[in-house]
């Protein structure tokens, strides 16, 4: 199975990863893995059950029974919780947006999540993709060091936050990149030896083509 690829975008909030991913994984029949919408539907689970971002015991006590599966929509893989989806609207509404980062600080839910992703790739071949296209913040650092080719995604914080509004969603983008990158367990940073990419002054197209032409190279 060597020709299977294993891809890893990592970057701050609304640098583009979920975009540019979602444009690659069409391309070269790639499972998508969107990691931060898994911490978005455990985020959404905690909060339906009631719990709160400081009931830590609260929170690791619900880990084992949150039962993940993986459902599979065209190329993107969606976190299944006790059977079921958490529907897009919920895991990107503001009450999530606004607890995820302090959810994902927490070690035992990382911990939680790290063999889950790590097994996208058995689903990924189950399913006959070429690869695996996985975007977060610890995927180059933590989760699959060892990737075929990992990248880092950044762009002016101004610009990121103005995505976000143009999107119509409120997202303190500057607050989640605090959080994310000051917490002790895998925290947001360039992994060692990554390809960091400044999108700033890029559009989307520009992006996808700077890491479609390092897939190929490695295809080749
Ligand atoms: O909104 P955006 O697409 O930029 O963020 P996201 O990828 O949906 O991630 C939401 C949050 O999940 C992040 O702010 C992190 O707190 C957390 N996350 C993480 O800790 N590790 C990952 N590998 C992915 C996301």
């Amino acid at each position: 199975m060597s020709s299977f690829l294993i891809v890893a975008i990592d970057g701050g909030a609304a640098s583009g990863k979920s975009s540019t991913s979602r444009a690659l994984s069409e391309r070269f029949n790639f499972l998508h893995v969107d990691t931060g919408s898994y911490y978005r539907a455990i985020t959404a689970e905690f909060l339906r059950r009631g719990l709160r971002i400081d009931q830590i015991n609260e929170v690791k006590a619900a880990l084992p029974s949150l039962a993940f599966g993986t459902q599979i929509d065209g190329r993107t893989a969606r976190m299944q919780i006790g059977g079921r989806v958490v529907p897009e609207s919920e895991i990107r509404g503001p009450e999530v947006t606004a607890a995820v980062s302090y959810f994902a600080a927490i070690p035992e839910v990382r911990t939680a999540l790290l063999t889950y992703q790590r097994g996208q790739i058995d689903v990924a071949q189950a399913h006959g993709f070429h690869g695996l296209i996985m975007e977060g913040r610890d995927i180059g650092s933590v989760i699959f060091p060892t990737a075929d080719l990992r990248f880092f995604l950044h762009a002016d914080p101004v610009a990121r936050a103005k995505r976000r509004e143009l999107e119509g969603r409120a997202d303190a983008v500057a607050e989640r990149d605090r959080l994310d990158t000051s917490r002790t367990t895998a925290p947001l940073k360039i992994p060692e030896g990554a390809t960091d990419i400044d999108s700033t002054f890029l559009n989307l197209e520009q992006v996808v083509e700077k890491i479609a032409a390092a897939i190929a190279q490695k295809l080749r």
